[in-house]
């Protein structure tokens, strides 16, 4: 007699089992079985259907000459990729649920440093639980999600911070420290900034390779265009291997400083250029050039504020005087050229501005001074008015008196 596949009887049965399967792995780095009431409930896959079979029964865990491959059982790190691929890289499949989701993460994670090594036996290398987790497992974009932004350097450090983990390979493991010090990290750390960038962002989820030769302005540029754009035409583009990163590193990325233009001490510039060879000359001159116009902007400022403070109305020249500061902003990001000249055409129109509004500013400060001395006319013509009435009402009383 052929007894019906009874599928809930078969999944309550597998998860009795299942719990009762010692902890598979030996892998420091995988999942340990903790579903929790919040997990299971917020688990995408229970949502749609799927119970644990669904994965623990499926022919793709298990190797195919295993006589059990139709039974339920431990899930065997090596087959981890290919039982979430069994859906994810299934087009077909994928589109009854959600016909806009990506089928793509399997074939790019096999061109990434992990899919490549995974493929040649490495096993320690991330695989997809590693990153999503293998239960409760939540859209990327829930903030409880190991890969929502927020989480994602939290994630990729479990390994690439384990100097132990990392030993065999030989490749740094301090990314994690230098990029939580990073201007990146504050922006999304703490202003909540999403688009700042985290670990995914510059080396890509599934297809995670370091940015290459040619790669590392690219991936740079695709927010800050404007650097990139005048970088492509300086001497150094074809000369620096690491881009943008040979000058502002690549995970430690700090505010910059007009200290890091020019050849003091920690300046980008010293590092290889000497102060009388042309680059050098060039980095001092726009340092130089830059503290001018901030000085000047300053001055100006003190100028206008102080007629201001005086009740002079100078809201024209403050206002116009804030553009300066804009051409010092526009010259910060010019300076990637690393042109003199091309520095000096954005200063210059600064110091255009700084020179017409500081002259407004000491026309107010001239004609509150001339005021102030055009005042004394009436004030002594009233003076004497006054001192004449005084003169007058005494004389009155004295004739009065008598
Ligand atoms: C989306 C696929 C999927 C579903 C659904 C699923 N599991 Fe798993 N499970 C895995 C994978 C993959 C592993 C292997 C461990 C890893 O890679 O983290 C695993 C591991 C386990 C382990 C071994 C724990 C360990 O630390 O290795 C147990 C026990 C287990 N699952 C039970 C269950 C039960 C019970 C359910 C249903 C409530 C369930 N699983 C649903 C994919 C799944
Ligand atoms: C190194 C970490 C890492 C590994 C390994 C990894 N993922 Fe992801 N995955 C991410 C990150 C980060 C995101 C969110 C950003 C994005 O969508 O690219 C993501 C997003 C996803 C999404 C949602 C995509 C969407 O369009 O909303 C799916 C589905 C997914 N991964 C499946 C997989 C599968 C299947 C594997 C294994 C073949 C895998 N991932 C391996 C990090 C990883
Ligand atoms: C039986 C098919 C199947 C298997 C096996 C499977 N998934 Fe899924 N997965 C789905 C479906 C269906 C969805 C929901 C799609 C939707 O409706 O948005 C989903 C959703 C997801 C999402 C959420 C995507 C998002 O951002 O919205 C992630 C992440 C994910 N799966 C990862 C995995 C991982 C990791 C594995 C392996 C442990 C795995 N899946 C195994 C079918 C499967
Ligand atoms: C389970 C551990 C693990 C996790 C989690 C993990 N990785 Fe890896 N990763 C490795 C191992 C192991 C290598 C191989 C190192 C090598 O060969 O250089 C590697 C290699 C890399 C490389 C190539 C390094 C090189 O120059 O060879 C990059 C880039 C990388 N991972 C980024 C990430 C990012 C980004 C994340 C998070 C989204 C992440 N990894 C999560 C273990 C992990
Ligand atoms: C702003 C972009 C950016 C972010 C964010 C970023 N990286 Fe990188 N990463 C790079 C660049 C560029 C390189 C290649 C140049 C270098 O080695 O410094 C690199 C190199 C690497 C390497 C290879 C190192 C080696 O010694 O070969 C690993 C591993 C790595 N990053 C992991 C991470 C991890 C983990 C995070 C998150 C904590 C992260 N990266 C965040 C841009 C980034
Ligand atoms: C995903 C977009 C994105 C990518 C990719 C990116 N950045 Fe940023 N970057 C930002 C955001 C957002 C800020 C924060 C701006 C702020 O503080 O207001 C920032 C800030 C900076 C700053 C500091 C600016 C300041 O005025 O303090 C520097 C320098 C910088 N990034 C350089 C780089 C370099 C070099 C790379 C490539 C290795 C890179 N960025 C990749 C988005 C990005
Ligand atoms: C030759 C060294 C050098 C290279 C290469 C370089 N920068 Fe800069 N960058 C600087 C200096 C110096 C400053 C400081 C400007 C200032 O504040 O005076 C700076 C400032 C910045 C800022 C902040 C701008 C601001 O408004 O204060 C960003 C963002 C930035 N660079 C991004 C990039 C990107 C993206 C690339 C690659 C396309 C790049 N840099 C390549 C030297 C460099
Ligand atoms: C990683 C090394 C390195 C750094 C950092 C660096 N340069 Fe250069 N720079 C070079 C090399 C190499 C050349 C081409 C050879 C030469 O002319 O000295 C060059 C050329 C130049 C030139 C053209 C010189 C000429 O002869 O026409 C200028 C100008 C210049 N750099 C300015 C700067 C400025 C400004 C900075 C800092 C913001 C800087 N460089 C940072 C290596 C560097």
């Amino acid at each position: 007699m052929r007894v019906k596949f009874n599928f809930r009887l078969a999944s309550f049965i597998t998860a009795l089992v299942l719990s009762a399967i010692p902890r598979v792995s030996a892998e420091v780095h995988s999942n340990p079985l903790n579903i929790s009431a919040a997990d299971a409930k917020a688990d995408v896959h229970s949502h749609k259907g799927m119970n644990c079979a669904t994965c623990h029964a499926s022919r793709e865990t298990q190797s195919p000459k295993s006589a059990a491959a139709t039974s339920a059982g431990p899930i065997r790190r090596e087959k981890v990729n290919q039982l979430c691929g069994s859906c994810h890289a299934d087009a077909v499949r994928m589109k009854q649920f959600n016909p806009s989701m990506r089928t793509d993460q399997l074939p790019k994670y096999q061109t990434s440093v992990h899919g490549i090594k995974f493929a040649h036996g490495d096993s320690k290398v991330a695989v997809c639980t590693d990153c999503h987790g293998a239960h409760g497992i939540r859209p990327a974009s829930d903030p409880l999600s190991p890969v929502h932004p927020l989480n994602v350097a939290t994630t990729c450090q479990r390994c690439h911070a384990d100097a132990d983990y990392m030993k065999a390979y030989g490749i740094k493991t301090d990314q994690f420290s230098e990029y939580t010090n990073s201007v990146h990290h504050k922006a999304m750390k703490d202003r909540g900034d999403l688009s700042a960038p985290t670990c995914s962002t510059c080396h890509g989820s599934h297809g995670a390779v370091p940015p290459g030769v040619n790669a590392v302005a690219n991936v740079c540029s695709t927010c800050h265009m404007m650097q990139a754009k005048f970088f492509d035409q300086s001497p150094h583009k074809d000369l620096f291997a690491d881009g943008c990163a040979t000058c502002h590193g690549s995970h430690a990325i700090k505010h910059p400083t007009d200290d890091f233009i020019g050849m003091s001490a920690g300046a980008a510039c010293a590092s290889c250029h000497g102060a009388d060879d042309e680059g050098g000359k060039a980095a001092t001159a726009i340092h130089q050039h830059l503290a001018a116009l901030e000085n000047d902007i300053a001055h100006s400022k003190a100028v206008l504020d102080r007629a201001e403070h005086f009740g002079m109305d100078v809201s024209d020249a403050q206002v116009e005087l804030k553009s300066a500061g804009d051409a010092l902003t526009k010259a910060r990001v010019s300076l990637h050229t690393a042109q003199l000249s091309r520095v000096d055409e954005d200063l210059q129109a600064g110091s255009k501005i700084v020179a017409k509004s500081r002259t407004a500013g000491e026309a107010a400060l001239a004609e509150r001074q001339h005021r102030r001395r055009g005042l004394w006319i009436p004030l002594s013509a009233i003076l004497a008015v006054v001192l004449s009435l005084v003169v007058y009402i005494r004389e009155m009383e004295r004739n009065g008196s008598r």
